[in-house]
């Protein structure tokens, strides 16, 4: 009974409803990591409160004591039903999947699998930091394919770094992030078939991270890579936290292609060890319930990507922002300024404002940050207003 009105907050643009003083109660790395008068727009947490499904769930959880260990396949279920309702997607097979403690140590097992020790992973660079991190400290090597001007996969620079990461003789992997952090690029089918024709061709192994999927603008639509004609052999990394923002709550789910389901069962079971019980049940309540409040804000970063693209033309019109279809990050061109390679460091020494530095993103970050699009439209207005101070 008393349920209705909380979940009719759900409607309602959850970017809206925090103000600043209640989010700097918070705990985690957004908001702990820089000094008060940092406004911080970084690290990919969102400024939201959480959906009513969600706190449901583990509330009730906390209130029955249960707390122990994960059980069942409740989390690949919702999401093969949210995959079938979103992405007309009917191929997501429960038993091709395997739940992981969350999506980087997913791609690092999912690598694992499918190459060894030395071998090279391709990835579209500006992409992910964690990318070269993760895959370098598994002892594989990075082999970067740049985006194009346009920010997307660039095929010819695309099938070269195939060429050569398959001339190596070892098992070669393309690590695709999509949709396309940091420049928000939504791949479309064509795009992931041709990735697919020439995986195909070159040998290499594609291993999608599709942690942003849900959070496309309201008139755009994601493509799962395993949708794809010739995706078959792929494996993908889904999982509830970015669009519902429950990085703390760890969990995610591999999902493998009907072609790849024999490498996904090589998974060693104490992987599954990992994830956290709390986590898979809130991320399954959000998959299975959350959509009014993810439609919400879906429509509160359309907004978003709009004023900011009018306040950067309005005060700082020569950088450059391309505002794309996915995820809750802005890529910023900010070359015109001539604040060197780390435009974020000036920003935030000079306008106490906090960034990603484009240079972590690899080649062609130089010049770059990255803005997390995630707040309220009065604190993305005070980002670029204390952005304009820092180079007036
Ligand atoms: C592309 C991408 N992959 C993975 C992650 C991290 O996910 P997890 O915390 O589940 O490892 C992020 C977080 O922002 C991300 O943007």
């Amino acid at each position: 009974m008393d349920q209705a009105p909380r979940d009719a907050f759900d409607h309602a643009d959850p970017l809206r409803r925090l103000t600043l003083d209640e989010l700097r109660l918070r705990t985690s790395m957004k908001w702990r990591t820089y000094p008060d008068d940092v406004l911080p727009l970084w690290v990919a947490e969102m400024d939201v409160p959480l959906a009513a499904p969600v706190v449901r769930a583990i509330t009730e959880a906390v209130a029955r004591g249960d707390t122990g260990y994960p059980s069942g396949t409740a989390y690949a279920r919702a999401l093969a039903d949210f995959a079938r309702a979103r992405w007309g997607w009917t191929g997501l097979a429960v038993e091709r999947t395997a739940i992981v403690p969350d999506v980087m140590l997913g791609v690092v097992e999912m690598l694992k699998l499918v190459t060894g020790p030395g071998d090279p992973v391709v990835v579209n660079c500006p992409v992910y930091p964690p990318f070269y991190q993760f895959v370098t400290h598994m002892d594989r090597r990075v082999v970067e394919a740049p985006l194009g001007e346009d920010l997307r996969i660039d095929f010819t620079v695309l099938e070269g770094a195939f060429r050569h990461a398959a001339a190596g003789g070892g098992r070669a992997a393309y690590l695709l992030c999509s949709p396309h952090n940091p420049t928000g690029t939504v791949h479309s089918a064509e795009e992931l078939a041709a990735v697919a024709a020439l995986a195909d061709r070159y040998g290499v192994r594609v291993v999608a991270d599709e942690i942003h999927a849900p959070v496309v603008a309201l008139d755009a639509t994601f493509v799962p890579y395993l949708s794809v004609p010739g995706g078959e052999r792929g494996l993908s990394l889904m999982s509830a936290s970015k669009a519902w923002n429950l990085a703390g709550l760890k969990a995610a789910l591999a999902v493998a292609g009907p072609a790849a389901a024999d490498d996904l069962a090589r998974l060693p079971e104490e992987v599954s060890h990992g994830p956290s019980h709390v986590g898979i049940l809130a991320h399954t309540a959000a998959l299975q319930d959350g959509g009014d409040w993810l439609d919400a804000l879906r429509g509160g970063l359309d907004d978003n990507r709009r004023l900011l693209a009018d306040l950067l033309a309005e005060r700082l019109p020569t950088v450059h922002y391309r505002p794309a279809e996915g995820t809750f990050l802005a890529w910023l061109d900010c070359r015109p300024l001539g604040l060197g390679d780390d435009p974020a460091a000036v920003f935030l020494d000079r306008g106490r404002v906090a960034f990603s530095s484009g240079p972590l993103f690899g080649t062609g970050g130089a010049g770059h940050l990255r803005l997390n699009l995630a707040t309220s439209p009065e604190l993305l207005t005070e980002a670029v207003r204390r952005m304009t101070v820092a180079v007036a």
